[in-house]
């Protein structure tokens, strides 16, 4: 990012802007939705702006889109662009009285090519003058101070059009050693969404030569993950359909293909175009991730819209998951702390690190506590069935529909146990003691 601005002081409440990006609520977070491959120009007049676009541009949702930030306000990019061409999008600045703020506007006018959108940012809240930049084509007027969390979620409502491009949320799954049951959560997760709130998921299963979501589904796909990687610039609609492996009306799997004769060749660009597309077509993706660290795992954690760390309640647990939530927190500074969930925990015979203390040394409270339970985990893992299916009323599947509310922000839902599905045998005795009734 080119950034012509000149240091300043700031106050307090500056620091509080950027150190939270100003967020009210979890809700503002996912109304900010990655931002498309577009050039932003930014043309400021006070430091305090540049710094806020300085801190969105540096955000994983602007990580595509180019920014430069620029001082001078309305005249420098007036000046600017009877020279050079206008970007996607040029942000101003502007605290001049209303009849010389739309001169000014005019003036851009003449040298603004088609497709320039511009959101204006001035002091005055004013709706006559609101009115006004709309009529001359403004697409947004903001008023000062403006957070950088405010920003985003403005330019992803220019960028981003909920009825014409449906932005899934991704949510990535890992464990904080290996063999935690990071999957086996994520599976019975997306599956607990899926039925509580009838709404499409896709599993993408990223453990290529290890998988276990297909065994978990009891389902032996032919095809899957690894092709849409191997040619990710392929992936459609059409191509993404043939690819995934129904398991549900709603639940979908994007299965690992677990052979070991195959190199498979991941890049961060291919999982990302990849997820993209999936997002496109799906409102929930679950990424299960593998316990190994590349530069592709990473890049999948940090640009996921929640993280779930799984961890056992042991040493070597505390200080992987430690490590991975301070990389999250200094590298996602406008996004809300992971999620934590402890699992396996009271294991017969085994010496634990208390929940308190475990909690206490992350600085995080753990969103869900899952007892080691051998026989429900072992009989749904060997059946390939999900917790759930094999006992319904256990504590875990009671923290699997919980989770599924938590993360996807339904905590004032009721949460249900799911509906036997149309599939159930039992069903047309159901449907009829209902009639009956
Ligand atoms: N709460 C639990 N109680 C008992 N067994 C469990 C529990 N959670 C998971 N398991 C079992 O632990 C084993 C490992 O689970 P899983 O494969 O989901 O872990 P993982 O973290 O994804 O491992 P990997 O590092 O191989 O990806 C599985 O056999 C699973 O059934
Ligand atoms: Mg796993």
């Amino acid at each position: 990012m080119s950034n012509n601005a000149q240091s300043a002081v700031l106050t307090p409440e500056d620091d509080e802007l950027l150190e939270h990006g100003g967020q009210d609520d979890g809700a503002a977070t996912s109304r900010a939705r990655p931002i498309p491959r577009i050039s932003i120009q930014a043309f400021c007049e006070d430091q305090r702006l540049a710094n806020v676009l300085q801190h969105a541009a540096e955000d994983r949702r602007l990580s595509k889109a180019h920014v430069s930030v620029h001082m001078g306000g309305a005249s420098a990019a007036v000046a600017h662009y009877q020279e050079s061409p206008t970007p996607n999008l040029i942000v101003i600045e502007s605290s001049l009285p209303r009849m010389e703020m739309l001169a000014e506007l005019d003036h851009l006018a003449e040298s603004c090519d088609a497709g320039t959108k511009v959101l204006m940012v001035g002091r005055e809240n004013d709706v006559v003058l609101y009115r006004e930049l709309l009529k001359r084509g403004v697409s947004e007027y903001l008023v000062s101070p403006v957070s950088p969390m405010q920003m985003m979620e403005t330019i992803s409502g220019l960028y981003n059009n909920p009825d014409s491009d449906p932005v899934g949320h991704i949510y990535a799954f890992i464990g904080a050693k290996g063999g935690v049951g990071s999957s086996t959560i994520c599976h019975n997760v997306s599956w607990a969404l899926s039925e509580l709130l009838r709404s499409n998921v896709v599993i993408a299963d990223l453990d290529l030569a290890f998988g276990t979501t297909g065994l978990d589904f009891n389902q032996d796909p032919v095809q899957g993950i690894a092709d849409a990687l191997a040619t990710p610039e392929r992936l459609d609609e059409v191509l993404l359909d043939r690819l995934l492996t129904k398991c549900s009306d709603q639940l979908s799997i994007f299965a690992a293909p677990v052979v070991l004769d195959r190199d498979y060749d991941v890049t961060p660009e291919s999982c990302e175009m990849v997820l993209d597309v999936v997002r496109q077509s799906v409102p929930y993706v679950t990424v299960d991730l593998p316990h190994s660290w590349t530069n592709w795992s990473k890049r999948v954690l940090l640009q996921a819209d929640e993280v779930i760390i799984t961890a056992e309640p042991d040493l070597a647990n505390l200080r992987n998951a430690k490590n991975i939530i301070d990389l999250l927190k200094s590298a996602r500074k406008n996004d809300s702390q992971p999620r934590l969930i402890i699992n396996r925990v009271n294991m017969p015979k085994r010496p634990e690190i208390p929940i308190k203390e475990f909690e206490t040394n992350l600085g995080l409270k753990a969103m869900a506590v899952i007892d080691f339970d051998i026989e429900s985990f072992g009989q749904a893992a060997n059946n390939g069935q999900m917790i759930e299916e094999v006992n319904a009323k256990s504590a875990a599947a009671q923290a699997f529909r919980s989770i599924a509310m938590a993360v996807t922000n339904r905590r004032d839902m009721k949460v249900e146990k799911p509906k036997p599905s149309a599939a159930s045998a039992l069903q047309p005795l159901f449907d009829k003691l209902r009639m009956k009734r």
